[in-house]
């Protein structure tokens, strides 16, 4: 009897990870198209129930991205910026990992661990994230006054670039990655988990014209290149601030990539099920896909970004 099959547990398990591997692919026949976006049977029926069940309450926060974005930094800063940066406090982020932290409410069910607390129980103020387009999200979140969303996206050049290494790192093929053309092909054409990327962008950004004070649209590129600004806003728009800027810095590098990497909480094991936690801590830089595209390859991604953000007020 080979170990898969000797215990139900371990079963279990093993589907779970191939479950998830499955899904993290730029293959049609992997996803499956709901609601114009592509996902899993398994993330369907959660979003189904969550829409059916989920009951906001007021001072809700949900940060909301695409795949590859910076999700994992947003998470760590809003852990931080809500405890309040109080030193006496522990570090939250040396315990767990970011994303046990903010669990993203449609993958409850990948978790690794059980989380300190079910999505019902969390002491509010509520943080919550999520993958999914603003078009399925749960109505109470989207109409209740009390509960804001905070949106992070970034270049899709650099966000498919680190997509193709997350997908290639859990599926172990660093050595020999699948090929980049077809990741830029299923990419184009809005084939990859939660896709199309311009979208899920462009549905939060009008969103969030419409009602500025319930959500907050950040850019990587901006929190990489002025932090500081970024994270103020980010402190102001949850209702809270920086005592003086050393407490900013804290915070800061509490949040650095080199730090979050290197803690011994993201070293090993895996948050989701077949994926590895430190598979959220790459390079963290802007234009990696430099190293990556060919000319080719950056033309088309340019058309189809001026061509998809035409007239939007939205640069990437
Ligand atoms: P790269 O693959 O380009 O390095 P997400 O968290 O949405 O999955 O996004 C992952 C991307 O954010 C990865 O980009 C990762 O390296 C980067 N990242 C993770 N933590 C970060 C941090 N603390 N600061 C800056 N970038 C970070």
């Amino acid at each position: 009897m080979s170990d898969k099959e000797s215990s139900p547990i371990i079963n279990n398990l093993v589907e779970m990870d191939e479950e998830v591997l499955k899904i993290l692919s730029w293959n049609k026949s992997d996803l499956y198209q709901w609601e114009g976006f592509w996902c899993s049977p398994s993330i369907m029926k959660e979003t189904m129930d969550l829409k059916a069940t989920f009951k906001s309450v007021p001072n809700d926060v949900l940060l909301a991205s695409s795949m590859k974005t910076g999700s994992t930094w947003l998470k760590a800063i809003c852990v931080c910026i809500m405890q309040g940066n109080k030193e006496e406090e522990e570090d939250l982020l040396v315990k767990d990992n970011p994303h046990f932290h903010v669990p993203t409410i449609e993958a409850m069910k990948y978790y690794t661990k059980a989380l300190a607390h079910d999505l019902y129980t969390i002491p509010s103020p509520r943080l919550f994230h999520t993958h999914l387009p603003y078009r399925v999200l749960p109505d109470s979140f989207k109409n209740s006054d009390n509960c804001k969303i905070i949106y992070i996206t970034r270049n899709p050049k650099d966000t498919l670039i680190s997509m193709w290494h997350f997908i290639n790192y859990s599926h172990k093929r660093l050595e020999n990655p699948s090929p980049l053309e077809e990741a830029v092909e299923s990419f184009c054409n809005g084939v990859h988990l939660y896709g199309p990327f311009f979208e899920h962008v462009l549905e939060y950004w009008e969103e969030r014209k419409k009602m500025p004070q319930k959500i907050l649209f950040l850019k990587y590129e901006n929190l990489k290149m002025d932090p500081k600004k970024e994270l103020k806003k980010i402190a102001l728009f949850l209702g809270k601030s920086f005592r003086n800027e050393e407490d900013l810095e804290i915070v800061l590098n509490k949040c650095s990539l080199e730090r979050l990497k290197n803690l011994e909480v993201n070293k090993s094991g895996s948050l989701f099920h077949g994926v590895p936690s430190n598979s959220y801590f790459r390079k963290g830089i802007i234009g990696d896909w430099k190293n990556h595209m060919t000319p080719k390859m950056e033309e088309r991604l340019d058309k189809l970004t001026s061509l998809k953000l035409q007239g939007s007020g939205l640069q990437l």
